[in-house]
């Protein structure tokens, strides 16, 4: 696979071609990447576009920018800058009531995870920001105001990290001796609030890096919503993907496509549906990784690809 480089902007792409097939592009549709990035699977979807039309989604400025000179002069394609939750806003202000396609490929890009200026990462020594947006709370804000209970709830929640409470804690003392200013300020304290055995598994910092990014980002909260949104976007026998990277994400992503393909919405135990809501959705087959993909890209180690169609 190729890292896709331009503009010093880079992103190894996960599920390319399993993402792009998903789709089941027609040259003169209309599709939606929300997450666009590097711009790998855009490029790859205009490119199989004919009189059709792309709109691409991020919410990182960095990446429009980049994305803005990688297809200048490609008129197929309409980049947004906005958090792809407002999809149903995006359309409407562009006109377009329904779309062929949406793709999202949740997270973090390698560009942000390997810049160390955003401050995700815990290998380089950067200020604690890791906000993909650049705006709203930063994550040295969140670990030098949150109370010890919400720290050790978003840890525990979003890193499914078992030592949630003894990493808040640490964090809690750290913070009152001087504030937590950078990445690796904060990976030592994790690492010192960790039985030695523990530190072996991976690196310390692993799960609660990821838990203060998802909680700075605000990416599981409506993210189900954001799924029905997506969804509701598409014409009759459009279809949407979705490729996830942990089980927190893929949970929400695998319950609104399940609802959406049961249609029926009363409670488990009436005997008989009495809302009259069909199925809306045709769920395909979830698609992991290849061993090969895994051993060339290990980010890709936990990466799910989901697709509904609409019926
Ligand atoms: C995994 S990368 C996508 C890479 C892209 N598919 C490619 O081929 O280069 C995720 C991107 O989605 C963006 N992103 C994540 N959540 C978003 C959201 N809610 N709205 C808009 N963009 C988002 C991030 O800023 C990041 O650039
Ligand atoms: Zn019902």
């Amino acid at each position: 696979m190729s890292d896709l480089k331009s503009g010093g902007f880079h992103h190894i792409p996960v599920l390319f071609n399993e993402a792009i097939d998903s789709l089941d592009i027609k040259p003169g549709g209309i599709y939606v990447d929300c997450t666009a990035g590097g711009g790998g699977h855009s490029g790859e979807i205009a490119k199989r576009l004919k009189g059709g039309m792309l709109i691409s989604i991020d919410r990182d400025p960095q990446a429009i920018a980049n994305l803005t000179n990688r297809f200048s002069g490609v008129e197929c394609v309409r980049l947004v800058h906005n958090n792809f939750f407002n999809i149903k806003d995006i359309l409407a202000d562009l006109g377009i009531a329904a779309v062929d396609g949406v793709l999202a490929d949740l997270g973090v890009s390698s560009h942000q995870l390997d810049e160390p200026s955003r401050g995700f990462s815990f290998h380089n020594e950067a200020p604690l920001d890791m906000r993909m947006s650049l705006e709203g709370m930063s994550a040295e804000q969140a670990v030098n105001t949150l109370s010890q209970a919400e720290l050790r709830k978003i840890i525990y929640d979003y890193g499914e990290e078992k030592f949630a409470p003894s990493i808040a804690k640490a964090i809690v003392a750290a913070r009152e001796l001087a504030p937590i200013k950078t990445t690796l300020e904060l990976s030592e304290i994790i690492k010192s609030a960790m039985p030695a055995a523990a530190r072996r598994d991976g690196h310390p910092a692993r799960r609660t890096f990821q838990a203060i990014r998802i909680y700075v980002n605000g990416e599981l909260d409506g993210l189900d919503t954001a799924v029905h949104n997506m969804f509701d976007c598409l014409k009759p026998g459009g279809r949407v993907s979705v490729i996830t990277f942990h089980s927190l994400e893929d949970r929400i992503v695998k319950r609104e496509f399940a609802s959406l393909a049961k249609g029926c919405t009363c409670p488990k135990n009436f005997p008989v549906c009495i809302c009259g809501n069909k199925p809306q959705a045709n769920v395909l087959k979830a698609v992991a990784p290849s061993a090969k993909e895994v051993e060339e890209n290990p980010r890709s180690r936990s990466a799910r690809l989901r697709t509904a169609e609409k019926i």
